[in-house]
């Protein structure tokens, strides 16, 4: 084994995706997701159900994750896990994990914020390879968060704008629910819109306090109320425009997204514009963000689908770089459940 490399081994167990990634540097040896498909007609993930879930499948997920990148676990250089935010009892197992690997290989432990992992995760190396520039704005939109980020450093992150009430990944899953979709709905919206018109029906914009914060709590009253409206006269509606339904909803959201995302990029002074998350995979959204690039002045940074959702691989690469800075923390940690950095 070449000491010259960093080889972390990352756990990520903050919802319902257990994963394991083995990073060799800013690399990807492996990025194992074991997905607990038991809340797909719960309508949410119940915290319970997805602890003992974590309990059950982290041993084989870390087996796997070594044996794909066929790497042995004494040549480890660190452990790094998510600390939050995220549901407690799904985190205390992947940090106890962590603990013990730590504690058993006598290497150094390193804490990680989800959502600024989220953001970092532009910084894993892939294939053409393009990283955004400092500054940059990241719209960090997930099941659980929707943030606008001003990206200082790699560890300088500020916070320019937030979710009020629900995040966007939360009103599409709510959204889908409603429709009777499974959970999680993001991507099964995505799909069904793609065969939708975008214009057929109308939804209302809300409006915040701070002109780049988000709300989305008043758009799935709004998406009630124009069902309730519908299905009065037509008792088959759903069924009749769902793929105008998803789209136009979908727009909606993106929509409102975008646009609070160009005011801060305008108001800023940053055209370098990133987008994160499990809800950066949708591909209407980011077709819209490429479209911004007609603007000469904005560049914009998507990720690779499988870096979007929830994944080890993102936990790992500020892993790497907290290691470079021996930023590690004591066998004493517990969750942090604030969305602060
Ligand atoms: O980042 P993530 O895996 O977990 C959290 O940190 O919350 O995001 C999950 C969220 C879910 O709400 C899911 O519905 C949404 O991302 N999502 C999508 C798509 N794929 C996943 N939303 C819209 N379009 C998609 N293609
Ligand atoms: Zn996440």
């Amino acid at each position: 084994m070449d000491k010259k490399h960093i080889y972390i081994l990352a756990i990520e167990s903050s919802c319902d995706d257990t994963s394991i990634a083995i990073l060799k540097n800013k690399k990807i040896l492996s990025n194992i997701i074991s997905s607990q498909i038991i809340h797909k007609n719960n309508g949410g993930v119940i915290p319970e159900i997805a602890s003992r879930a974590h309990e059950k499948n982290i041993i084989s997920v870390c087996k796997e994750a070594l044996d794909v990148a066929k790497i042995d676990i004494c040549d480890i250089s660190a452990i790094a896990f998510t600390r939050g935010p995220g549901l407690i009892g799904s985190l205390l197992v992947g940090i106890s994990f962590a603990k013990s690997l730590s504690l058993s290989l006598n290497i150094p432990l390193i804490d990680v914020n989800h959502i600024q992992a989220h953001v970092m995760a532009h910084f894993i190396e892939t294939d053409n390879y393009s990283p955004p520039s400092f500054p940059f704005l990241c719209l960090t939109v997930s099941g659980g968060h929707t943030q606008i980020i001003k990206v200082k450093d790699y560890f300088n992150f500020e916070i320019i704008g937030t979710t009020i009430d629900d995040a966007c990944g939360e009103a599409f899953d709510k959204i889908g629910k409603i429709l009777g979709l499974e959970y999680p709905s993001g991507a099964i919206i995505d799909k069904l819109s793609k065969k939708g018109d975008p214009l057929k029906f109308n939804f209302t914009k809300p409006k915040t306090k701070n002109k780049y914060d988000y709300s989305f709590s008043g758009l799935k009253s709004n998406f009630i109320q124009f069902l309730d409206k519908n299905l009065l006269v037509d008792p088959n509606f759903v069924n009749e425009y769902l793929y105008d339904i998803c789209a136009s909803i979908q727009k909606t959201i993106i929509d409102i997204l975008l646009d609070k995302l160009l005011l801060a990029s305008k108001d800023l002074n940053i055209h370098s514009l990133a987008i994160a998350g499990g809800v950066s995979a949708n591909s209407e959204l980011r077709i819209y963000l490429k479209e911004l690039e007609t603007n000469k002045k904005i560049s914009t940074f998507t990720l690779k689908n499988e870096f979007t959702t929830d994944n080890a691989g993102m936990i790992g690469i500020v892993g790497y770089f907290k290691y470079l800075k021996n930023d590690f923390c004591n066998l004493d940690i517990t969750p942090n459940l604030s969305p602060r950095f």
